[in-house]
């Protein structure tokens, strides 16, 4: 059975959030459950050096203002392919943006790469492989499922994956033409989105299932507050909504693979491993729970309330590293703490996947303040490296996670800690709570081996989408 999964990001190519580890991960997860995937994705100019000599499987002269070519190869296992598009994606920059201003033109971009999954869908490509499923991840492949709809009948099966409602692929009403739309199908229960065009939203009312990155985040989604503004759709599909978990690349983020490797049972190289954390970030001795954060800054994760709660967590004994990059407003917020807190809290802005790594092997808990938080990869990291998980109660944090409230604490299933609402009195609470558990030598180390034993692998996660596949299959 052959599904294409759509998607601006895939890990190793490209990767500016979460979403880049699940559209990498799937191919292999899948494979396991009868489904061979292609993964689809632009050929940015950093990949063009590596798909050049690579085959072409499929040419379109008129794509958007040129000709776009499909090639084919096969990356770390997976089989992906590229679609060369230099008008399009041949330039300086990240994926959606340089310099911080989005490219002007991302409506045209990422509605060229729908058009040729959908086109992939109808045809084929020239080896005679087609997909008899088509998988959309967020707002830049939200039109493919909408170009197959609107194409005539289809015997290819639609999904729309939300992993971020946050980012909805806004574009001009005057833009239908251009966007290859029909203008009938321009009206509120279809095309229009407040006056003009989003690109997610024509995924959500055309594909034939929705999915999200968790069962918590597929209820909120109904609501105002996390909908933002396409609460309605979700709610009027509930029936054919569905949240699956993300799940982790247990071989890739694995204690036993780390430079002190240690096991739930054999934690002593975590201590080894958080010296050298401690002392790569220039702290002194940290009495109490060293917390870390790897994060993308920005408004979603919550890190803003950092600077209100930090003070008592010190006092308490506790220490703190991060790693982020994003909003520089919460940058300078974030060194600020490093000067205010010398010796106690180390902060590095910028992206490093090895640190990070360093960094979970390290922790003695792993802080994700999100107001929002679809799944959420870097609390599971956590359960994986007996790194407790601080959270917010909401998406998939408040789904992966069981907190350590009484009951919890009697049944010896804690894994973490998770607190509500996300503001400062509840997180600052949070981690009161944190460092108590943490002076409690032997419930920490029960908490430590519950969160080390929970699977977070993607077996059950792979065997729900093979299921939706399989449900939604057309004859
Ligand atoms: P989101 O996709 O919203 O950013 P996720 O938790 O799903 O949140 O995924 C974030 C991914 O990016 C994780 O793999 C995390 O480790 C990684 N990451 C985020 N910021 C950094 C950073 N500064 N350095 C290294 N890895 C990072
Ligand atoms: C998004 C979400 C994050 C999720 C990731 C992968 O970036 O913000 O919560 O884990 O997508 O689905």
């Amino acid at each position: 059975k052959r599904v294409l999964s759509v998607a601006s990001e895939c890990v190793p190519l490209a990767k500016t959030g979460g979403l880049a580890d699940v559209v990498g991960a799937l191919p292999g997860a899948l494979a396991g459950q009868g489904w061979e995937m292609r993964v689809l994705l632009p050929a940015y100019r950093a990949l063009r050096p590596l798909c050049a000599d690579w085959p072409e499987v499929f040419a379109r002269d008129d794509l958007f203002g040129g000709r776009g070519v499909v090639k084919a190869g096969e990356v770390d296992g997976i089989a992906v392919l590229l679609l060369d598009a230099p008008h399009l994606y041949d330039r300086e920059g990240g994926p959606y943006n340089s310099g911080g201003a989005d490219w002007p033109d991302n409506p045209q971009r990422f509605a060229a790469l729908s058009w040729v999954a959908a086109e992939i869908a109808r045809h084929g490509l020239v080896d005679g492989w087609r997909p008899q499923v088509l998988h959309a991840h967020d707002w830049q492949a939200g039109f493919a499922p909408a170009y197959l709809a609107f194409g005539g009948p289809r015997d290819v099966a639609t999904v729309m994956t939300i992993h971020n409602i946050a980012f909805q692929g806004w574009a001009e009403a005057s833009m239908l033409s251009t966007l290859r739309l029909p203008a009938h199908e321009f009206h509120a229960a279809s095309l229009e989105y407040y006056g003009g065009l989003s690109s997610l939203k024509a995924g959500m009312v055309t594909a034939d299932r929705i999915t999200t990155v968790s069962p918590r985040y597929a209820e909120e989604l109904m609501r105002p507050e996390f909908g933002m503004g396409l609460q309605g759709i979700v709610a009027a599909r509930a029936a054919e909504v569905q949240g699956i978990l993300n799940g982790v690349d247990e071989s890739v983020w694995s204690p036993e693979a780390e430079a002190v490797p240690y096991t739930a049972t054999r934690i002593r190289g975590k201590v080894a491993n958080r010296a050298a954390l401690c002392t790569e970030f220039g702290l002194e001795e940290v009495p109490g729970p060293l917390a870390i954060v790897v994060s993308r800054l920005t408004d979603q994760k919550g890190m803003d309330l950092l600077p209100e709660v930090l003070p008592e967590f010190i006092a308490a004994g506790g220490g703190l590293v991060m790693l982020g990059s994003g909003d520089p407003a919460l940058e300078s917020a974030m060194l600020d703490l490093a000067a205010r807190f010398p010796g106690r809290v180390g902060v590095r802005i910028g992206y490093d996947e090895a640190l990070s790594h360093r960094m979970f092997a390290g922790g003695d808990a792993v802080l994700v303040p999100s107001r929002f938080e679809p799944c959420g990869l870097t609390q599971m990291y956590g359960l994986r490296y007996g790194t407790i998980p601080v959270v917010a109660a909401v998406g998939g944090l408040a789904d992966t996670v069981i907190t350590a409230n009484p009951a919890a604490l009697a049944a010896g299933t804690a894994t973490g800690i998770i607190f509500h609402p996300t503001d400062a009195t509840a997180f600052a609470g949070a981690l009161r709570q944190l460092a108590a558990l943490h002076a409690d030598v032997k419930l920490w180390a029960q908490i430590r081996r519950r969160a080390m034993a929970q699977p977070v692998g993607w077996a059950a996660s792979a065997a729900a989408y093979a299921r939706l596949y399989d449900g939604i299959l057309r004859p």
